[in-house]
């Protein structure tokens, strides 16, 4: 894991990409944006849910036949499913050894903790709870495996999963959804940075990044709250 950048600034192939700082960084943006695709499009799919039950429960069995037939039954959802973990296994990768190298490269060795700025302990701490939050929610909600209902579709379980006594879950994804608003609020910006598309408009693309990260955040927590206040049932 040693930063070549410094020794050898012609960093050009993607062989040597990850041994960089700004190629990590750039394996970081890139694998960011590809998630933030799939947050979206999740986003979006979700909101099906005030369709009612047969169109939000058929919008999910769509999703194992796209590309059929010259795909077989589920097989686009596990390319996503392939992409989705290679991406989060670079992202967190690269955010742990850019972290490991941040240490390293401090010169005051004698303090014995490190503190970041705000947005560097936003970004460590939420992404460590939107780590827990995926493997949460897919043992919930994809597997079934912790969902009080034993039903075989999304929307039974999603109201099951929201009941006003489950206070609980709905707090533990309000607290995800907060972390994931940060997460991507400072994130696209420090992608735009990296890849070099924000020079000119600074101050708007704080301000894009803000409403794109606060309507993500909305999108997908009006679902827990319509099923506690009783508009999804
Ligand atoms: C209240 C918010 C959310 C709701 C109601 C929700 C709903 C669902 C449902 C119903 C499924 C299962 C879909 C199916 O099996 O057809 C699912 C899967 C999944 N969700 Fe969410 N989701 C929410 C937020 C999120 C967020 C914020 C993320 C990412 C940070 C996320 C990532 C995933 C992933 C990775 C899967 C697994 C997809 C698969 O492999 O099939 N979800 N979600």
């Amino acid at each position: 894991m040693v930063d070549t950048l410094s020794k050898n600034p012609r960093v050009t192939g993607f062989a040597t990409l990850h041994r960089s700082t700004i190629g990590r960084k750039m394996i970081m943006a890139v694998s960011g944006l590809i998630m933030l695709a799939y947050v979206v499009a999740h986003m979006l799919g979700n909101l099906k849910i005030f369709f009612g039950e047969t169109d939000y429960n058929g919008y999910a069995d769509w999703l194992r036949t796209i590309g059929e037939p010259a795909l077989h039954h589920a097989w686009f959802l596990w390319i996503i499913r392939v992409v989705l973990t290679v991406a989060l296994v670079a992202h967190v990768w690269a955010a742990y050894t850019l972290s490991r190298a941040d240490l390293k490269a401090r010169p005051v060795k004698y303090q014995a903790r490190r503190k970041g700025g705000f947005a560097t302990s936003t970004m460590r701490w939420g992404g460590v709870i939107l780590l827990l939050f995926i493997v949460y929610h897919i043992l919930d909600l994809t597997t079934g495996t912790l969902n009080p209902s034993d039903a075989d579709h999304p929307y039974q379980r999603i109201v099951a999963d929201f009941q006003p006594d489950r206070w609980y879950v709905t707090l533990f994804y309000t607290l995800a959804m907060g972390s994931l608003c940060l997460h991507i609020w400072h994130g696209l910006w420090s992608a735009a940075n990296t890849l070099g598309w924000n020079r000119a408009t600074t101050a708007s693309f704080r301000t894009l990044a803000s409403v794109v990260a606060v309507a993500i955040a909305v999108g997908f927590l009006v679902i827990p709250f319509s099923v506690v206040f009783g508009l999804v049932d």
